[in-house]
């Protein structure tokens, strides 16, 4: 299936992930200025670092994509979302085992911090991890299959009306059946050819991510640790032919 984000420039569709302490990944974010638009916080730097670390970030005019997976109830989620956005986050995840009214209270507080801040956030539904298989699914209660309740859980995404999901580069092609041409799907695992799994397993090459439909890419390591992050990083863009 076509989707909407075919013709933007694979420099717009590359994400960051800045998995390491608040100075290099403001080293590394001074070097990727100009190259990359996109910039992965999550837990690991967030905690350490707190909302200035966002602020840095917007500061040198990447967009941040803040990955803290929301799950509490409703009340907080209005709260945690609204304070992202007037942080400066662009796009957010949640967890959509929240529920329907924790979805929705996500987007009445992203829609309330809109009215003090620019940001138009895009907010996206984690489904299932991809570190649980099938035995841990069925160890917390749930009797369906991995696939199933990815399906399930996006779709609950989907008539809340969050933007997307994230999702393995496996599961994307049936998630871009399932939510249509306009939902962001973001995977992580992608690895351009040749280079370290690291501890990834289950791998595809940006190219085969966005042939199955992912919409944006997660990268962190293949660029991150390079020897010349900007290299890398527009190698893997030329790899793309800036599809
Ligand atoms: O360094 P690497 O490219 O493996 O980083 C991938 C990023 O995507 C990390 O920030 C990691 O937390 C995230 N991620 C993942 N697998 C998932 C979900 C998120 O690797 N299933």
């Amino acid at each position: 299936m076509l989707n909407d984000f075919q013709s933007i420039d694979a420099r717009d569709r590359i994400i960051v992930a800045l998995d390491c302490d608040g100075s290099t990944a403001l080293s590394l974010a001074d070097r990727l200025k100009g190259h990359a638009t996109w910039v992965k916080v999550g837990m690991t730097l967030y905690y350490a670092e707190g909302p200035s670390i966002i602020a840095a970030l917007k500061r040198r005019g990447f967009k941040v994509f803040l990955d803290l997976k929301f799950h509490d109830i409703p009340h907080q989620i209005y709260g945690a979302t609204r304070s992202a956005v007037e942080c400066g986050a662009d796009m957010l995840t949640m967890h959509c085992a929240g529920g329907e009214a924790m979805m929705q209270a996500a987007c009445k507080g992203a829609a309330a911090a809109q009215t003090t801040s620019s940001n138009d956030p895009i907010l996206l539904g984690i489904t299932v991890l991809t570190s649980m298989d099938q035995a841990a699914l069925s160890s917390i209660g749930i009797d369906k299959s991995v696939s199933q309740q990815v399906t399930r859980l996006a779709g609950l995404a989907h008539t809340v009306g969050l933007s997307g999901v994230v999702a393995s580069p496996q599961e994307a092609h049936a998630l871009r059946e399932q939510l249509g041409a306009h939902a962001y799907i973001v995977t992580p695992g992608v690895r351009p050819q040749g280079s370290a799994l690291d501890d990834q397993s289950r791998i595809a090459t940006p190219q085969q991510a966005f042939d199955a439909g992912a919409s944006h890419l997660v990268i962190g390591r293949p660029i991150t640790q390079a020897a010349d992050p900007v290299a890398s990083f527009e190698s893997i863009v030329e790899s793309l032919g800036n599809k």
